[in-house]
């Protein structure tokens, strides 16, 4: 059951890797890069810092990390499918950038007593673990004694609150329908299917105030659509 969830992930995001920024900006009208933008704001990551995103992608958060920890600091994109960090990669070649190292690894094969991070990002991720509270331990043992972190994702809103059905309408009239004539509606079908079984914001916080965290924040964003869980040691 694990392992098919892990090669079913993996494998829709090698499938939809090449239209995949250019369907973000689309479906959230280029509104994704302020939230990913309000994430980084609400970490305060400093110059000089060492800072990993996991489930990283095309590398947005990375990017973005990384203006605020230059120039002594660094970042580590981390993602499990090859397509994916193929294209951040890419980017971060055109611009020449020398401080992001990108790793395909599955976050749960980090090796947590090699590696300790001053902050860990991570945008629309946590809902993709096998697990969300083994997710949570692992970000929990790589970060070192006051590190950070903080998860971007969409909300799980009450049943039938006006954000559900927005929701709701939203993926099945309108994102499903375009991500057809890219030939990946099975795909972003899943998304609706992932919320189901993702906790929602309160549940969120006791599962991290659980493994061991002692701030735990969340707020919702965009109308309840999206939700920034900010958590310190
Ligand atoms: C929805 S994308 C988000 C990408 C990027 N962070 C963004 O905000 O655009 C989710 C990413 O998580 C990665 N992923 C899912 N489970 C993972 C795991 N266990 N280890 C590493 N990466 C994983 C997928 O390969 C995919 O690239």
């Amino acid at each position: 059951m694990r392992h098919k969830k892990i090669n079913e992930v993996k494998t829709i995001f090698n499938k939809i890797s090449f239209s995949y920024d250019f369907l973000n900006n689309l479906f959230s009208l280029g509104l994704h890069k302020s939230w990913k933008k309000k994430l980084v704001d609400l970490l305060k990551p400093i110059d000089g810092e060492n800072w990993a995103d996991l489930c990283c992608g095309t590398g947005d958060l990375s990017f973005l990390i990384l203006k605020k920890v230059s120039p002594n600091g660094k970042v580590m994109g981390i993602d499990s499918a090859k397509e994916i960090l193929n294209i951040a990669m890419k980017k971060s070649k055109s611009i020449k950038n020398k401080c992001i190292a990108w790793e395909m690894k599955d976050i749960f094969e980090i090796d947590e007593n090699l590696r300790k991070y001053d902050g860990i990002c991570m945008s629309y991720g946590l809902r993709n673990l096998v697990n969300v509270e083994e997710g949570l331990k692992k970000v929990f043992r790589l970060l070192s004694d006051r590190g950070r972190a903080g998860f971007l994702d969409f909300n799980h809103s009450k049943f039938y609150s006006m954000a559900d059905i927005f929701q709701k309408i939203y993926l099945r009239f309108i994102v499903v329908p375009i991500s057809k004539i890219f030939k990946l509606s099975e795909e972003y079908s899943y998304i609706e299917k992932s919320i189901k079984n993702f906790p929602d914001g309160n549940k969120l916080c006791q599962i991290a105030l659980s493994v061991g965290f002692k701030n735990v924040e969340y707020r919702t964003v965009f109308w309840n659509q999206m939700g920034i869980l900010i958590l310190h040691k």
